[in-house]
């Protein structure tokens, strides 16, 4: 992308979107960075003080399965760019309630590419779509093989469908339309601002008040962990570098067994917490698994290496260390996030508050 003035990041109030708009707003001032956010439990504006008074930063609440809405915003401004990150992120809420995922999903990402074709008709040389989407549309691996950009998809949960459909019709978007789009697909991110919904901040935020930790099944399943900041760090470079109609995945080359990680966690918060070697360890409990529980996900992330020189920064020791000690140093955050609503959903997925 050449220097555009105008970027929409859509998601901008959820964990990675945060932390894209803080990075974009900070490091090009002379683009207007415009964040549509819906608000849903996921967003938090707490998230987003670091620039909630820059002057190249606008924020607008609205729904990206409303089209009327997003029909409006293309109007009043003239967007060069669209990072579109705006979804239903959790798998287990998809499990739950499969529609809400085809709703924001699908038919807000038909929305989003409806208005932009419109308003870029005769200019799609000076734009670009870029769709942020999941290593889950390949699927689930065996022991060995990883994702790479040709796996055929085969997305089996409800999430990963949405995912994958969405991907379907930006594609599409480019094939017959000739709109200019970039996607890529991502593994596992982590680290501050993530609800504790997820893996690791539940386990983290469960580890403080010494509540049970769940592990699904016999923790035995595999995901690619990426430190959040290199994520943000590989959509600025496939934004200005990606080449028309591509797809890139982003991988952190950091395979793990859920139990791994949770002992990890366990080990790292008690030495932080100055609690007695062992002690978090010994509330580890295996649970019911997850339906349809993909065995192993990881990603042969060498096509953004060689086309793009992108690789991760953050080994693994610093990222989990620094995870550990950003949620150790915001339990206000915590404890924000996780009152009201997050109580009853903790209640009807996990049995207990
Ligand atoms: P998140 O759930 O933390 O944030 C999602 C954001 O989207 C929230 O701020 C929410 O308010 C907003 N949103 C939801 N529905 C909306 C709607 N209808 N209109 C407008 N805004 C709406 O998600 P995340 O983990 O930050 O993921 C962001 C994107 O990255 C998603 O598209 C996800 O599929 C993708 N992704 C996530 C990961 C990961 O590990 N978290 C990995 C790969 C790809
Ligand atoms: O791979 C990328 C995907 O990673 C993103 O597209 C999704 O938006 C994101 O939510 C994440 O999906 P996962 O299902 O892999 O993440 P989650 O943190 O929910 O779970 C990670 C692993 O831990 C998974 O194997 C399920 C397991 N798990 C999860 C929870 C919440 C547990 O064992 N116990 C739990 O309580």
């Amino acid at each position: 992308m050449e220097a555009r003035k105008t970027v929409l990041v859509t998601g901008g109030a959820g964990f990675i979107g945060s932390h894209l708009c803080i990075q974009l707003v900070q490091k090009y001032p002379d683009y207007h960075i415009i964040n549509l956010d819906n608000l849903t439990y996921a967003g938090n504006l707490e998230n987003l003080k670091p620039i909630e008074k820059a002057k190249n930063y606008t924020f607008i609440k609205g729904d990206i399965a409303n089209a009327g809405e997003v029909d409006q915003l293309f109007d009043k401004y003239e967007v060069d760019g669209v990072i579109h990150l705006a979804a239903e992120s959790h798998v287990d809420r998809s499990i739950d309630s499969p529609n809400e995922f085809a709703l924001t999903n699908v038919i807000g990402t038909l929305n989003l590419l409806n208005a932009a074709k419109k308003s870029w008709e005769g200019k799609f040389d000076q734009k670009m779509f870029y769709h942020v989407s999941t290593d889950e549309v390949y699927g689930s691996l065996g022991d060995t093989g990883l994702f790479r950009e040709d796996t055929p998809y085969d997305p089996r949960s409800p999430y990963s469908a949405s995912k994958a459909s969405s991907d379907h019709f930006v594609r599409a978007f480019y094939h017959t339309y000739g709109f200019p789009i970039l996607i890529s697909n991502c593994s596992n991110n982590y680290g501050p601002l993530q609800f504790p919904e997820k893996l690791i901040p539940l386990v983290i935020n469960n580890i403080l008040h010494r509540k049970p930790l769940p592990v699904y099944g016999d923790g035995t399943n595999v995901r690619d962990w990426l430190y959040v900041l290199d994520h943000v760090s590989a959509m600025d470079v496939i934004l200005h570098k990606g080449k028309t109609g591509e797809t890139y995945n982003i991988g952190g080359n950091n395979e793990m067994k859920n139990i791994d990680l949770v002992e990890l966690l366990c080990d790292i918060c008690d030495d932080e917490l100055g609690r007695p070697v062992g002690d978090s360890r010994k509330r580890i409990t295996f649970v019911k698994d997850r339906p349809g529980h993909d065995k192993r996900y990881a990603i042969d992330a060498g096509k953004i290496k060689r086309e793009l020189g992108w690789e991760p920064q953050t080994t693994a020791e610093l990222g989990f260390k620094n995870t550990v000690k950003w949620y150790l140093d915001n339990q206000e955050w915590l404890k924000r996030v996780t009152s009201g609503a997050y109580q009853d959903y903790y209640k009807k997925f996990y049995g207990q508050n």
